[in-house]
């Protein structure tokens, strides 16, 4: 199979409609995308990202009209945070509605929704006028892609066409939220942070993988991991000294790592905002991973804002 990269909208739903998979822009990361009522072609997304069937896919939509289609007892909550935050990087878990499948939701009560912000996507979803599920672009346990390029690395001849809707603007994977007691519950934290949830619904718990025993069946504390060793550090000249020999890489974002004198060096980000930072992150891990290091050292970010989601994505690459 020759793995088309394309702009073309019409090419990308036609492909989808015969049953194919399709690599589609996001504004977080690259999915891989089938339609949710075709049973083989969802078969095929867990075949081809080698992921295990335990592990659930989300639902992307257009809009939070769906919601009476594929989900049942929503509460007030989903709504005024669709209302907030779609379309965007937010994924809202509902009780599903028995119509969806159940090789989507690995056979769990509920399923993940979200609506893209993308302007390429959400027209292909327009016209498709069905869901499509789509996990992130990448075999199991790797780096999410954030650019057609880095879909085509991993999947050149294993998926018919990849819709090419440039770099990702937002760059880590959406922020999941579900609902205990009618509680807000932040599973996996992106560029939506628990504290604008909170402004919107008044109450938000976070449960991530790093702070708590999974509830999200993905929330695999090893995750998004680049070949090359990774260690996170709070203190990065001193991770230099223990690493001393060896060829590294810095990732960093500081003055102090500005200011330090390392052989290969990527700050991030360059003007020092969180956001550009998230954005440009997976592609320099990408970056990082290939020009053939010993190990990458990478400098953690202050908790807060944006920074917190950057550093769970962090900490999961490091897990060996
Ligand atoms: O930003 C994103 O969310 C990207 C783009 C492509 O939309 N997608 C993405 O999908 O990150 P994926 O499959 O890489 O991560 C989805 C996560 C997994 O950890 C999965 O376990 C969790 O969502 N998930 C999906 N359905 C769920 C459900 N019903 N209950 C709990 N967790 C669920
Ligand atoms: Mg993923």
């Amino acid at each position: 199979m020759t793995t088309q990269i394309t702009k073309d909208i019409n090419i990308a739903a036609t492909a989808l409609q015969s049953g194919k998979v399709v690599a589609i822009p996001t504004e977080t990361v690259y999915g891989l995308a089938g339609i949710i009522y075709n049973q083989e072609a969802i078969k095929d997304i867990y075949r081809i990202k080698k992921r295990p069937l335990e592990n659930p896919l989300i639902v992307h939509t257009h809009s939070a009209e769906i919601f009476p289609e594929i989900a049942v007892d929503i509460p007030e909550a989903a709504y005024k945070l669709a209302e907030a935050f779609w379309p965007g990087p937010l994924t809202i878990l509902l009780k599903k509605n028995t119509v969806i499948p159940d090789n989507v939701t690995s056979g769990l009560d509920t399923v993940a929704v979200r609506v893209p912000s993308h302007p390429v996507t959400i027209s292909l979803l327009r016209e498709l006028k069905q869901p499509v599920a789509a996990p992130s672009a990448n075999p199991f346990g790797r780096i999410s892609p954030t650019s057609a390029r880095h879909v085509l690395d991993y999947f050149d001849g294993r998926i018919s066409c990849i819709l090419d809707g440039g770099a990702c603007s937002v760059g880590i994977e959406s922020t999941i939220v579900g609902f205990e007691d009618g509680i807000p519950v932040v599973y996996r934290q992106g560029a939506v942070t628990a504290a604008q949830i909170k402004d919107v619904t008044g109450n938000v718990t976070v449960k991530t993988a790093s702070t708590n025993t999974p509830k999200a069946p993905g929330m695999y504390p090893r995750h998004y991991s680049p070949r090359t060793p990774l260690v996170v550090t709070d203190n990065i000249k001193q991770a230099l000294a223990d690493f001393q020999g060896l060829n590294t890489v810095v990732i960093g974002y500081s003055k102090l790592c500005r200011d330090l004198v390392a052989e290969k060096k990527i700050i991030l980000p360059e003007s020092g905002n969180f956001e550009e930072a998230a954005a440009k992150l997976y592609g320099t891990l990408h970056y990082a991973d290939s020009i053939n290091t010993d190990i990458i050292i990478a400098e953690r970010f202050p908790d807060r804002g944006l920074g917190s989601a950057i550093n769970d994505r962090l900490t999961r690459a490091s897990k060996k």
